[in-house]
């Protein structure tokens, strides 16, 4: 079972819709991996309907170099969550895990994500149906209530007396969005109720924590927490996961395996370009001249204009870099 092999305390990067794709976990596992990856949400009721499956299977594609994973679904209907999960396991993820936290308008409106804290019997139903369709393990990630964080008191109890393989919480009420600072001031409220109530559930803590570094000081604080979740830490730091501060050059290698990956994909897939643009400023960050490159490939309208772009800038660097004027 995944979760008992996971040496204590383990960094997962975090689920993030059209961010944590397979792509940017390839490029995530050769900068520096987490213990686990997390796949970004999949509508469990998508996956069911005979229009819905097929991009619901794209979005569940996994690599070997993206192992150990867990397919994060949402939704609202048990039979669906049933249906979905016991796909999984041939699709080789290590478990699944259940999104009861996602703030998305549209995705409470569908009653899915965060408001299943406002439906706990309808979040249990779900679970149990799930549960009883895989042997993988089913974990949780949540919130600590929707609109006053006092809910943990009661939502948290509901979620362990189920017995989750794990529950990852972060540290914030679905109002609270991500614009207040995540209550670490929590976190021992909430290991004494996973003792009382589930001992053998794996707590995870996610919201604000950066990098290693930082999930490392709060391991010190609270070694009973078994891991950490990072998620928009990857944005500044691709190797957050590490004790390691990448160079310019290390990023722009990363940028140009992203690059490489995307056209791949891009040549099987009906995916466009547009979105690889969101990933620019991951690897376009803090060095002299940033902002203007990155505005510069903004611009672009294919993965061929974005490399003659850096090959400009690579030349360009160069020139500035000769002691004698000449280009090495
Ligand atoms: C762009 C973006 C997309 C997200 N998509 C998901 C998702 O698909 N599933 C999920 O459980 N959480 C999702 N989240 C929430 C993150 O997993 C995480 O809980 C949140 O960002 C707080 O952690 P952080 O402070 O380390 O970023 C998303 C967050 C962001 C910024």
């Amino acid at each position: 079972m995944i979760w008992n092999e996971l040496k204590k305390p383990f960094l997962i990067l975090a689920p993030m819709e059209g961010v944590t794709d397979v792509i940017f976990r390839q490029v995530i596992a050769s900068s520096g991996r987490p213990d686990l990856f997390f796949t970004e949400f999949t509508n469990v009721s998508s996956y069911a309907s005979l229009k819905g499956r097929e991009n619901a299977l794209e979005r569940l594609a996994t690599v070997p170099t993206d192992k150990p994973i867990i397919a994060q679904i949402w939704g609202k209907n048990p039979e669906h969550f049933g249906e979905t999960v016991a796909a999984l396991k041939k699709l080789g993820f290590s478990g699944v895990d259940l999104n009861f936290g996602c703030p998305d308008k549209n995705v409470n409106r569908a009653g899915g994500g965060a408001a299943m804290i406002k439906t706990p019997e309808l979040a249990i139903s779900c679970f149990k149906e799930a549960k009883s369709h895989t042997s993988l393990p089913v974990s949780i990630k949540t919130r600590l209530g929707w609109s006053d964080i006092n809910e943990f008191k009661t939502w948290l109890p509901v979620l362990l007396s189920e017995h989750p393989a794990a529950l990852t919480v972060h540290l914030r009420t679905k109002k609270e969005m991500s614009k207040v600072p995540a209550h670490h001031e929590l976190i021992p409220d909430i290991l004494s109720l996973r003792v009382k109530i589930s001992p053998k559930t794996k707590l995870i803590i996610n919201g604000d924590i950066k990098d290693k570094a930082n999930a490392m000081k709060l391991h010190q604080k609270y070694p009973e927490v078994d891991g950490f979740m990072i998620g928009r830490g990857v944005f500044s730091n691709p190797y957050c996961f590490t004790d390691h501060t990448p160079t310019k050059d290390e990023l722009m290698k990363l940028l140009y395996l992203h690059l490489d990956l995307y056209e791949e994909y891009i040549k099987t897939h009906s995916a466009s370009y547009e979105p690889l643009k969101h990933f620019f400023k991951i690897y376009i960050n803090n060095f002299p001249g940033a902002s203007d490159l990155r505005a510069k490939l903004m611009e672009t309208h294919s993965t061929e204009e974005a490399r003659a772009i850096l090959a400009q800038q690579t030349a360009i660097s160069r020139t500035r870099l000769s002691d004698d004027g000449t280009p090495i």
